[in-house]
């Protein structure tokens, strides 16, 4: 006899589950939801003895786990909608980010902002991913470029979590950008971000994760690998952005350190695929960013899908390479953009985003994970990637609350 506060029935369920079909799909389901866990998940025909305080009949709607935007930089100033004109202007990302513009600016923007005005703009945005079914958000610092703004971006950021509805994963980003008053000794911010600024963070209980942007315009393979070992000492995983505009060898890099992602990857190699699969380091798709900025490249996903390495798919919410918060749009770029199968995409916003934070507690419908759902009113999970501008969510489910 198992005894519920929760029955949902009269579902169908996409439980992600990495048996099977792709969508792990149980056609007449059931769930059986205890102490913001799901206790038992099935087809409805098995459902074991029980007793349940509350029942949900879903009318036949699809269930899927609640889903992760693995990568985002939702917190932070202003906008750039201007440097959107300027590129359709003739300028690129890189000269941008060269004259001063790009991430800086937005550092400005978001140094002048009080705590609280970062935290109610922020909802705006996350409002759109809640909308698309979102129950779990990562969200990295790297608009502060300096001690007392990473901090406050990271205190916005679990305050979202206390506050807004969504889980939330943090990742401190110090080496995102060079600010302006390091301009002329960049190795005096990287021992600041490294040394200073990281431990502090951590200290206060704010970082989940470390993560660093390893290109051209941003720091060299050698400045990350310092930073990997003392998230090493700290006990802290790493993720990176790496292969966005170039190949630095950046995820080969990430995967010796065992990091739990790599992201973005248009450059990467088949060394650096090899280099992930071996150390199961999930790769990170960011179609938003490859379409904003009009990229050509795209990442190698036949080459990944050979090798096994676990795709993800997430939103990259940003002001400056992808203003985008729908990770249902994302899904759907990923697909048209990248050829992701919508099973493939459906996976990388569940199982593997999961993954690519870390988690083993959330992304699939299994008996043991967190009760985090989303309930679709479409005839087939393949809807979610397909349409555009569409939102067919019913509703919101986390730790087993409406
Ligand atoms: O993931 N690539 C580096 N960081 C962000 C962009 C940040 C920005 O332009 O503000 C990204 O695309
Ligand atoms: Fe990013």
């Amino acid at each position: 006899m198992i005894r519920a506060d929760r029955l949902i029935t009269d579902c169908r369920l996409a439980t992600m589950s990495t048996e099977g079909e792709p969508y792990g799909a149980i056609d007449d389901g059931a769930i059986l939801i205890r102490d913001v866990r799901i206790a038992w998940v099935g087809a409805r025909a098995d459902l074991p003895k029980h007793e349940a305080t509350e029942t949900d009949r879903l009318d036949g709607r699809w269930v899927t786990p609640g889903l992760i935007d693995c990568h985002t930089h939702l917190v932070f100033g202003g906008d750039r909608s201007g440097e959107f004109e300027q590129r359709l202007n003739g300028a690129t990302y890189e000269d941008i980010a060269r004259a001063g513009g790009g991430i800086v600016s937005t550092m400005a923007a978001t140094r002048a902002a009080s705590e609280d005005e970062l935290y109610a703009s922020a909802l705006t945005r996350l409002a759109g991913l809640k909308a698309t079914g979102v129950t779990t958000v990562e969200i990295k610092s790297g608009y502060g470029l300096e001690r007392g703004t990473e901090l406050t971006m990271l205190r916005v950021a679990r305050r979202i979590g206390r506050e807004a509805g969504v889980r939330v994963r943090t990742s401190y980003l110090g080496l995102h950008a060079v600010p302006p008053e390091h301009r002329g000794d960049r190795a005096a911010y990287v021992d600041l971000a490294i040394d200073d600024i990281l431990p502090a963070a951590h200290a206060e209980g704010l970082v989940d994760a470390v993560d660093g942007f390893c290109e051209g315009i941003a720091f060299s393979p050698a400045q990350i690998a310092r930073l990997f070992a003392v998230a090493a000492e700290l006990g802290l995983p790493v993720k990176l952005h790496a292969e966005q505009l170039s190949n630095l060898g950046g995820a080969a890099l990430a995967a010796q350190h065992g990091a739990l992602s790599a992201d973005h990857l248009e450059y990467l190699d088949e060394a650096g695929v090899m280099a992930m699969a071996a150390a199961g380091t999930v790769a990170v798709i960011l179609p938003g960013a490859f379409y904003t900025l009009h990229e050509r490249q795209a990442p190698p996903i036949d080459l990944l899908r050979r090798h096994g390495v676990p795709m993800a798919v997430a939103t990259d919410m940003n002001p400056g390479s992808s203003p985008m918060a729908s990770l249902l749009l994302a899904m759907n770029m990923a697909c048209t953009l990248f050829r992701l199968t919508p099973a493939e995409a459906l996976a990388g916003a569940t199982v593997h985003a999961a993954k690519a934070l870390g988690l083993s507690d959330r992304g699939q419908l299994v008996a043991g994970q967190v009760a985090d759902l989303a309930v679709w009113t479409c005839a087939h999970p393949a809807e979610l990637a397909y349409r555009i501008g569409f939102n067919p969510l019913h509703q919101r489910i986390i730790g087993g609350v409406l």
